[in-house]
């Protein structure tokens, strides 16, 4: 692992190991993800990319070891530590919208989060124009393309303004123009903003346009991680460079 300057934490694990059902989806994982800094996470499929973003997202309790949210123990904090959900923006793989409109998709997520009324319609609106769905606003969220799912699910995300940003294959269902708008939105975020990224993603093009540090992941473990223009073109491990000339499956 390559040495790295001292900055301040958002997520610390030890030693983290998770089962589900039965089955090994992180060993053993040890890592710090800096506070205001954008990550990549790769990995082949099935490598626990997924696993390991849940886990941050607090949606389940790690099975051994500890994580920390900043300085907050949450293993040892769970479930009294639940409320800090509401300060993580979390985009699943295969995104799932609320009954009712778009509009409304965007609505429920501010009240859940506590936003005054009178704050939401300006928020909504915003964020429905800043995503070109402003045209969607009064469709029923169930009749949208898998792509417009998408887009709304982040939408409902960025309205909020989250502290942390786990987004899990954000563009896999998205034509290029959309998916060249959303690393738009995205690309300057943390700087501007002081706002972590921990981003999934199998574009390693994208993985090298939006982050500044990148870790590859493989059967549930951490192989390695560094700076991302750094790990894309110098990996120290064999299965990254592997996985980088496309030669690994699992
Ligand atoms: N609920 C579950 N029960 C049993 N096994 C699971 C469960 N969820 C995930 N797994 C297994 O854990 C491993 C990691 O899954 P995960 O979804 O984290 O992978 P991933 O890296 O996100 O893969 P992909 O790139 O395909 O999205 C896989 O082998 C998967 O089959
Ligand atoms: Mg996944």
């Amino acid at each position: 692992m390559r040495s790295k300057i001292a900055m301040a934490a958002i997520f610390t694990l030890k030693q983290v190991s998770h089962q589900r059902q039965g089955q090994q989806v992180v060993e053993q994982f040890s890592h710090t993800f800096e506070a205001g800094c954008s990550h990549a996470i790769i990995g082949p499929n099935g490598a626990g990319k997924t696993s390991l973003l849940r886990l941050l997202a607090l949606l389940e309790k790690p099975g051994q070891g500890q994580l920390f949210f900043r300085d907050l123990d949450i293993t040892s904090l769970w479930p009294q530590c639940l409320a800090l959900r509401r300060r993580l923006g979390f985009l699943q793989q295969n995104p799932l919208l609320f009954q009712g409109t778009v509009w409304d998709n965007l609505a429920m997520g501010l009240k859940y989060r506590g936003f005054p009324r009178r704050q939401r319609r300006q928020r909504q609106e915003e964020v429905l124009a800043a995503f070109g769905l402003t045209p969607l606003a009064r469709r029923q969220a169930a009749s949208l393309s898998g792509g417009e799912t998408q887009k709304v699910a982040l939408a409902r995300i960025m309205a909020f303004n989250p502290e942390v940003l786990l987004l899990d294959e954000p563009t896999a269902n998205l034509d290029p123009y959309a998916t060249f708008e959303f690393e738009r939105l995205i690309a300057d975020i943390p700087q501007q903003q002081g706002k972590t990224i921990i981003l999934v993603t199998h574009d390693l093009g994208q993985a090298q346009r939006l982050s500044q540090r990148l870790l590859f992941l493989h059967r549930g473990r951490l192989v390695e991680s560094g700076p991302t223009g750094l790990l894309l073109r110098q990996p120290e491990d064999n299965l990254t460079r592997q996985f980088l000339n496309r030669g690994l499956m699992v």
